[in-house]
């Protein structure tokens, strides 16, 4: 599989009264053509702020950005904002965990999937695109397309909304879907939809997916990988199975912890993690889970653990783990 996303030492930070918040510290990935890659980590540990670093949607007055997000060798951080524009949206589209943050009240949900689509396509009627428009509403689930396309957001249920962001983010066929959150805010009928139509995609189109989410059993459905993140850092990346059945890092391992779990007893206590990550405007020593860490050595508080590779396409963010390293 090619490597269609290769993001190295990405910081972003953040300045605000509190000072300076930085929000992702030296994040390296690569997304491959056609996987699904989850991202998964506690609140506030940077998983938005990374998704919208990758296409440029973070405040300019505020969000500082450093390293390189290299989009099939173009680096994004770097290009021009004509280039930007050729890619967001049309190369990249992504999908918000709110809908509403996406779709425009004032106009109609047809207007709106098609005006992109027209940006891109100008050789296409607004006839066509609006046959093309309720075809995609068909395809994410959506029933009477035609009567949708001209009706307006707020006439429609969130699950609903939901699914027009999903056809919005689909109109020019993007090689790449970042889908924040796309279903926390919806029923588990509609999350099982919209989660199974997202994976139907990658089998389709080839289609890469980062897929964010707070939902473990979400990952362990859906994603190829998962990186794993903790205030601002990559703590942990792997395969699905060896992130559930061989998880590396501590924090991982007590994350697996909180979630109930059909194959155990009815009474096993679920264990959540104590404490709380550090604040990302405060500077701290050593690995950033130490204080929390039932595993942790005198010298994890003081000095920082490196990303170690290990093998089976693992890599851990932990002192433990120097001895197995590549
Ligand atoms: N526009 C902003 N200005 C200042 N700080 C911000 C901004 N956006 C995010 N942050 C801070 O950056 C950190 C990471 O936030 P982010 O939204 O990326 O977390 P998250 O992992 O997506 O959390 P959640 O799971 O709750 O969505 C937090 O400390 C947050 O307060
Ligand atoms: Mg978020």
């Amino acid at each position: 599989m090619s490597i269609l996303l290769d993001v190295k030492d990405l910081h972003v930070q953040f300045s605000n009264r509190l000072g300076e918040v930085r929000a992702v510290s030296g994040v390296n990935f690569q997304l491959k053509e056609g996987e699904i890659l989850g991202i998964v980590g506690e609140s506030g540990c940077g998983k938005s702020t990374l998704a919208k670093a990758l296409v440029h949607l973070l405040p300019s007055h505020s969000a500082k950005m450093q390293g390189e997000i290299l989009f099939q060798g173009l680096d994004l951080l770097k290009c021009k904002e004509e280039e930007l524009l050729s890619i967001r949206g049309k190369e990249i589209g992504f999908i918000f965990q709110d809908p509403m943050t996406s779709l425009n009240p004032t106009m109609k949900i047809g207007e709106q999937i098609i005006e992109g689509y027209l940006k891109h396509h100008p050789h296409i009627s607004k006839k066509e695109a609006l046959a093309y428009a309720a075809e995609l509403l068909t395809t994410v689930g959506i029933s009477q397309p035609s009567e949708r396309l001209f009706e307006y957001p707020h006439t429609m249920s969130g699950g609903m909304r939901q699914k027009v962001t999903i056809a919005l983010a689909l109109a020019s066929r993007p090689k790449i879907l970042i889908a924040d959150e796309p279903t926390t805010a919806l029923d588990a009928t509609i999350q099982a939809q919209i989660l199974s139509f997202i994976s139907s995609l990658q089998k389709l189109q080839n289609t890469s997916i980062i897929l964010i989410t707070h939902d473990l059993s979400v990952v362990a459905g859906f994603c190829d990988r998962v990186i794993v993140m903790y205030a601002g850092q990559i703590v942990e990346v792997a395969p699905v199975e060896e992130l559930f059945y061989d998880p590396k890092h501590p924090y991982t391992q007590r994350l697996l912890k909180t979630i109930p779990r059909i194959d155990l007893p009815k009474d096993t206590v679920l264990s959540p993690i104590e404490g709380s990550p550090p604040l990302l405007h405060m500077p701290w020593k050593g690995c950033a889970f130490a204080p929390r860490c039932l595993d942790a050595l005198p010298h994890c508080k003081t000095a920082e653990p490196p990303l170690y590779t290990m093998k089976n396409e693992c890599s851990s963010r932990c002192w433990l783990r120097e001895k197995e390293s590549s």
